[in-house]
């Protein structure tokens, strides 16, 4: 068993800025980082665009910022957190780049910006086509220099201590659920460990890999919600899965799919189908610059009516010199693959890529759990409602984790408070909480049982919950994530864990808890489109979970 102080479950861009923070302002404290992979292995990683900010009062304002993640966000954006978010950005970005973080310059010093679908303005700060391994790196070149951040590697958090281990009963209206730490599989060790925490903090990213088709990386699986949700948390909104409606498409490639950011048709890349005709015009007057649900709604819908499993991104208009200037890396990976940008259109196709539901929290990133915050992809604060706005992301991440941080600051401070510091040894019967009761189980005989119901996972997900939803295919997916929980369930408790057996319970948890979302929603709003509901219901609510 350990102890610490503050417990940060996942290195992208929320915990990593998170432990930071804590760890400067509280030295004489343990902070503990784990993360499930090696340390960058993050959606935070690959993020190409960018960081939407507003630091340019003359042509831009927070106005429009809050207006562009309005009309995206599609009626259900909370307006508080929104202008909580864009108004305190600009400080935090600046806090990364104190941090070392390098956004590109003009030749007279001013930053370059971008601009992607939804964006009035050109606003969004990048590094090149490598934005997210940028911040990643110097958030962890600053954390390493943090003499009381513990790092720790290949460590996967199984579930969120609560009462439940103690033998009382929790449910939802059990009022007061409260984290005490969370159990952990050491994949060196193989065994599963128990950490205590006086606060711990869910960054664990999205769950991209629930479709067979997705931009995020093999650790982007829901394991947060999915442990939120067990635990008898809050989880809402899970329906709105964003589409990115440009991953390169690469016929027979399995896992991750490339990105083509959206900061290519920033610049003036132009979508045409199959005959070649530039078809966003027939959708939406912003054409391929319309916010990212419309878009990808208009490849798949031209894909289906041409036939098609692509359609194309043209950008052989551009310059050479300033394309390889801004976006070396999509050059690089396009020409490993034969296609010369200068000559050939890009195959393209959209793919799952980012949940804008998720662990519902509060404006300063509390949960529903007592001593649990939430942050960045995992969690839902308001901000996205029901489609996130372009390059959001990384923004929400550092603005809410400076939030939980200054929360966290109030609970040392709060007398009547019951945070406990890891010096302390914990109190009454929560010594009582027990290791893990591993008795019983034995290695599974087979992993196919687990590879194969991954695959089944991901087809029912791509197949009956994706761009296009209607009544039939969410009852038929629900009826097949009903049959996958029930045999991974006798899995689960007859066998040692794995990974991969985690990964598959949290991703079917997912998976129903999309469903279910999608199922209460009887309209068709912003990323979640229902043939059967077509229009937008005059009640606008989140559904909780
Ligand atoms: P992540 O960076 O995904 O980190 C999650 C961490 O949690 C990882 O360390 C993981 O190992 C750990 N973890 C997960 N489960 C467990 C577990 N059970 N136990 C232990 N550790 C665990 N957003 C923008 O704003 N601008 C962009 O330009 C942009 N481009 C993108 C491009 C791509 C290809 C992708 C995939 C996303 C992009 N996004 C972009 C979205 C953005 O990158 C992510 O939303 C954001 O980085 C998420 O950060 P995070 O810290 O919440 O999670
Ligand atoms: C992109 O670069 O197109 C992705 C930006 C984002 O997901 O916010």
């Amino acid at each position: 068993m350990r102890k610490t102080d503050f417990l940060v479950i996942g290195s992208g861009i929320a915990g990593l800025t998170y432990a930071l923070k804590v760890a400067n302002r509280f030295p004489e404290k343990k902070v503990l980082v784990m993360t499930k992979a090696t340390a960058d292995e993050t959606n935070t990683k690959y993020a190409q665009g960018g960081i939407a900010v507003v630091n340019d009062m003359e042509n831009d304002s927070f106005e429009k910022h809050i207006e562009d993640t309005l009309i995206a966000g599609d009626g259900l954006c909370n307006e508080k957190v929104v202008e909580i978010v864009v108004k305190e950005g600009p400080d935090r970005v600046q806090e990364i780049i104190d941090w070392g973080a390098q956004f590109d310059k003009e030749a007279d010093g001013d930053y370059k910006r971008g601009k992607e679908g939804g964006h009035s303005e050109f606003r969004i700060l990048h590094h090149k086509d490598v934005t997210g391994k940028e911040m990643e790196r110097a958030l962890i070149d600053a954390v390493n220099s943090q003499t009381n951040i513990e790092f720790i590697k290949h460590c996967f958090v199984v579930d969120i201590i609560t009462q439940h281990h103690l033998g009382y009963l929790v449910n939802k209206a059990t009022p007061d659920v409260e984290c005490y730490g969370v159990y952990v599989l050491n994949q060196e060790t193989n065994k599963i460990e128990k950490i205590l925490a006086g606060i711990t903090l869910l960054a664990t990213g999205g769950n991209g890999q629930v479709y067979r088709t997705t931009t995020n990386p093999s650790i982007a699986t829901g394991d947060g919600v999915a442990m939120v949700y067990r635990a008898k948390g809050r989880v809402e909104n899970m329906e709105f899965i964003q589409f990115h409606p440009t991953a390169l498409y690469e016929p027979g490639v399995k896992g991750q799919a490339f990105l083509i950011t959206e900061a290519v048709r920033g610049d003036g890349g132009i979508l045409r189908n199959k005959n070649g005709e530039a078809f966003m015009e027939r959708y939406d007057e912003r054409k391929d610059l319309a916010p990212r649900d419309i878009v990808a709604r208009a490849i798949d819908s031209e894909m289906k009516r041409t036939g098609t499993e692509h359609v194309w991104l043209d950008c052989r208009h551009f310059d050479k010199e300033k394309f390889t200037e801004h976006f070396p890396n999509i050059y690089e990976k396009c020409l490993s693959i034969g296609i010369d940008i200068t000559k050939h259109m890009i195959p393209v196709s959209p793919a799952a890529h980012y949940s804008c539901g998720g662990i519902k929290t509060d404006e300063w990133g509390r949960s529903s759990i007592k001593n649990l915050y939430a942050c960045g992809e995992c969690a839902s604060t308001g901000l996205h409602g029901a489609n996130r706005l372009a390059s959001n992301s990384l923004l929400e991440a550092m603005v809410f984790a400076h939030r939980c941080y200054m929360d966290s600051i109030t609970r040392f401070t709060d007398a009547t408070d019951t945070f406990r510091s890891a010096s302390e040894p914990l109190k009454g019967t929560h010594d009582d909480i027990p290791d893990w009761n591993a008795a019983g189980t034995t290695e599974p005989r087979e992993m196919i049982l687990i590879t194969q119901s991954l695959k089944e996972l991901q087809q029912v997900m791509s197949d009956y919950v994706g761009i296009v939803r209607n009544n039939v295919r969410l009852q038929r997916a629900m009826r097949r994530l009903d049959l996958l929980w029930e045999e991974t369930e006798d899995l689960y408790e007859s066998s040692t864990l794995s990974p991969q057996l985690l990964e598959l319970r949290n991703m079917i948890t997912v998976g129903y808890l999309i469903v279910k979302g999608a199922g209460f929603r009887k309209e068709s709003r912003g990323l979640h489109y229902n043939t059967d509901y077509p229009s937008k219901s005059n009640l606008v609510q989140n559904i909780v979970l």
